[in-house]
């Protein structure tokens, strides 16, 4: 009997140390082999590095540990505590702005499907996003800010749990030990950082510090977190990063991971590493010094007093340069005020009078001497992109006077520390809040969103054909649309704008804008032109009808939504459901202003209407059938819906039944644009 027990204990002790052992995971790799890791997408292995994303737009790359770890205590619900580590860096390519960012992750699965590229970091797609039968647990370190997933900034670590609408996150840092103040990383600027992300008693910690640092005893983020139903008994442990139209190329270099020595992570190679950071652009440097010291003590001080000389002579010129650079500023720009002038208004830049803060840095409100209320915009001089980007606001805004224009009232630099602009106050703030976030009492009507979209499609005529030189907004949405106090649109936010002579083709390798409203082929070549623009207005025009976001979690886009509806023949069902509610719609003219919206964002830019005509349309003709002198808009559209492309474009919804049930070119453009015809003869130029 005895010996029974004790062979029972045995074979007992046995299973027990059996499966201890089959759930022990441990590894530790400072650099890559083909062997280490399972890779998906376009993620590859060179020198020992890994390397997820290429210089491809819209890639997605995956590297997985090759087995799955057991994540759970034999049958029971307890998660296994695990401590993993390693160093990232994500690489900028040079003159390209930055993309997306790099996911640790628990899959249930390999190979990237059920991902997307770009905004949903290669983890989820439009459809699975937010769905707990996914079963992911993620670490996002993400260099863009989305505001459907409710992103925090563009430089920030987050905890995701089947979604990538984070459950904690914050600014990417850390806590330096023994200081009580944050430090701030940039994730996207090439250096290499460590991280490390530990789990026990349902507590998820995630810290991360510049290579080579000692771990900070506090953790960026410490979150209580019960895994028991995220994971699945046994996972796939790894990374996955993606890129949309912004780019850059995401880097591991070391990974540990463990779940039995949680002394692993220290044991990371941090030195010697290669860099990623951008060459910087040589400082001047003082020659002829190093030999002073080997002479002797008379000639060292000669040497040293003639370079002190030297020195300020150098320094003078470049501060005299800089003058010159001020002098040149003022002749063509606006009003330059003092930074006193601007203190004063703004209460000393109070937090009380901050009114927004866009993507360059705060707004605030401010009233002048003279009592006309401003908003003052300002940016810190860290971020050369930023400064880039103001410059040409203000080279360009400061000089167009328009109606629909926000009007700048002046600017200020201070040598140490921010550019600031002053523009026009708008009280009623932007168009996005009109129409999504407002109770029903602010909503727009439906007769203010048909005159803001007129007022808009002016304004950006103005920039297109009203100046010497063609302005290019590149970023047309509705937060960039401000009300003045008369519920008059003004476009505003000219960041990105560049100034192009009307003769010279418009081009540029950097991609701008939002994500949502850029043109397919800015996205392919990084190309604006005129017509991009005129997407960007298309795709304003159905969100401010139709009250949706041009992107939003688990739908099509809203540009292929409305297409769908209108091969349904159900395009009133795109309208917001708060102005259907309200009712006294005129329908037809819903369907006129949809449709012009549907062309203007019309894959093929050659097919999308020039603002010119767009403008025209609006002038009365969009209710009114009346035919005029000219080019019959029947014809002139007929042409233009030739292009094929449009079915190739959004396959999705035109390539998934039979041929059979997809209108005829003849049905769409009748069902389009009826019998109504027009003239697309040149319009005046609005007025400055
Ligand atoms: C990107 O990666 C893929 C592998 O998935 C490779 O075929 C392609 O050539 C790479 N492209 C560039 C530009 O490096
Ligand atoms: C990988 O890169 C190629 C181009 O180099 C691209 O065509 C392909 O779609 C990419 N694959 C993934 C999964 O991102
Ligand atoms: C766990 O459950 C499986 C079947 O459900 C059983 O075969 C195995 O012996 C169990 N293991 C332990 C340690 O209880
Ligand atoms: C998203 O992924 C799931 C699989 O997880 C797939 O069934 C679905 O079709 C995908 N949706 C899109 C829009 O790609
Ligand atoms: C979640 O995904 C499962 C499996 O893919 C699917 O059956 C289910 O309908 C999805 N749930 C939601 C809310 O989308
Ligand atoms: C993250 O979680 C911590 C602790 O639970 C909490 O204090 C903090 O406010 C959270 N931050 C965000 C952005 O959710
Ligand atoms: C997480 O951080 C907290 C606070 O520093 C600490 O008390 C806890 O032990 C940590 N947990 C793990 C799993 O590292
Ligand atoms: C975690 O969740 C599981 C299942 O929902 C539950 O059984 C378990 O008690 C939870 N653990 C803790 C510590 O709350
Ligand atoms: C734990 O890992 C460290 C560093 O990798 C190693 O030196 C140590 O021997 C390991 N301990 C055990 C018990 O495996």
């Amino acid at each position: 009997m005895k010996k029974h027990i004790a062979h029972l204990l045995l074979l007992l002790l046995t299973t027990f140390l059996a499966t201890q052992f089959t759930s022990a995971v441990d590894f530790l790799l400072n650099g890559f082999d083909s062997s280490d890791v399972s890779l998906y997408g376009n993620a590859t292995i060179e020198s020992r590095i890994l390397t997820l994303t290429n210089d491809t737009t819209f890639s997605i790359g995956r590297a997985l540990y090759p087995s799955r770890i057991r994540t759970k205590q034999p049958n029971t619900s307890v998660v296994l505590p695990f401590s993993t580590s390693f160093i990232f860096a994500m690489a900028p390519y040079e003159g390209r702005l930055p993309g997306h960012g790099i996911v640790f992750l628990f899959v249930p699965h390999v190979g990237i499907q059920g991902s997307s590229s770009a905004q949903h970091l290669g983890l989820f797609n439009f459809t699975n996003n937010g769905n707990s039968s996914n079963h992911v647990f993620g670490v996002e370190f993400d260099v863009f800010k989305n505001e459907e997933f409710r992103d925090i900034n563009d430089n920030h670590v987050g905890i995701d749990v089947n979604s990538l609408i984070s459950l904690n996150a914050s600014e990417a840092g850390y806590w330096p030990d023994g200081e009580n103040s944050f430090k701030k990383l940039t994730l996207n600027n090439g250096k290499n950082y460590q991280v490390w992300i530990d789990f026990a008693d349902n507590i998820v910690n995630v810290t991360m510090a510049p290579v080579g640092m000692k771990r900070p005893r506090q953790p960026l983020l410490s979150f209580p977190l019960n895994l028991s139903e995220v994971l699945e008994d046994e996972m796939y442990v790894g990374f996955t990063a993606a890129t949309g139209a912004l780019i850059e190329s995401h880097k591991i270099l070391a990974w540990s991971f463990s779940n039995t020595n949680f002394s692993h992570s220290d044991s990371l190679i941090t030195r010697g590493l290669p860099s990623f950071e951008l060459p910087k652009t040589p400082i001047h440097k003082t020659k002829g010094f190093i030999a002073g010291f080997t002479v002797g003590l008379l000639v060292f001080v000669t040497v040293c007093s003639v370079a002190v000389f030297l020195l300020i002579r150098m320094n003078r010129r470049i501060r005299r340069q800089r003058d010159e650079m001020e002098d040149w500023e003022l002749e063509y720009w606006p009003h330059r005020m003092t930074y006193q002038e601007i203190e004063l208004a703004t209460k000393n830049f109070s937090e009380e009078n901050v009114i927004g803060i866009g993507g360059n840095g705060k707004v605030y409100k401010g009233i002048l001497p003279g009592g006309s209320a401003v908003a003052v915009k300002r940016i810190s001089h860290e971020k050369n992109e930023g400064i880039r980007a103001f410059l040409a606001e203000i080279s360009s805004l400061g000089r167009l006077k328009h109606r629909n224009l926000v009007g700048l009232r002046g600017w200020c630099k201070k040598e140490k520390g921010s550019l600031i602009l002053v523009y026009d106050y708008m009280e009623n703030e932007s168009l996005d809040k009109r129409v999504f976030e407002c109770d029903e009492s602010k909503m727009a009507s439906y007769e203010d969103r048909i005159r803001i979209l007129k007022q808009v499609a002016s304004g950006i005529l103005y920039l297109h054909y009203g100046w010497e030189a063609k302005v290019l907004h590149r970023d047309i949405k509705s937060s960039n649309v401000l009300l003045d106090r008369d519920m008059n649109a003004r476009l505003g936010d000219f960041g990105l704008a560049r100034m192009h002579d009307h003769d010279k083709v418009a081009g540029t390798t950097r991609v701008v804008g939002t994500v949502g409203y850029l043109a397919p082929e800015v996205v392919r070549s990084g190309r604006s032109s005129t017509q991009t623009d005129v997407f960007g207005y298309g795709v304003l025009i159905l969100e401010v009808i139709c009250g949706r976001r041009p992107i939003e979690e688990g739908k099509p886009t809203l540009v292929e939504w409305v297409w769908e509806l209108l091969r349904r023949g159900e395009l009133l069902y795109a309208v917001d459901t708060r102005l259907r509610a309200r009712g006294g719609l005129n329908e037809e003219e819903v369907e006129r202003v949809l449709q012009l919206g549907l062309l203007c964002a019309h894959p093929d830019p050659n097919a999308r209407p020039t603002m010119r005509q767009v403008v025209k349309l609006f002038e009365g003709k969009i209710e009114v059938d009346e035919p005029e002198e000219g080019e019959d808009m029947e014809i002139y559209l007929l042409e233009k819906m030739k292009t094929k492309e449009i079915w190739s474009m959004y396959p999705q919804i035109f390539n998934s039944g039979s041929s059979s049930s997809h209108p005829t070119f003849e049905e769409i453009r009748k069902g389009l644009f009826g019998t109504m015809s027009h003239s697309w003869s040149d319009t005046t130029v609005e007025g400055r």
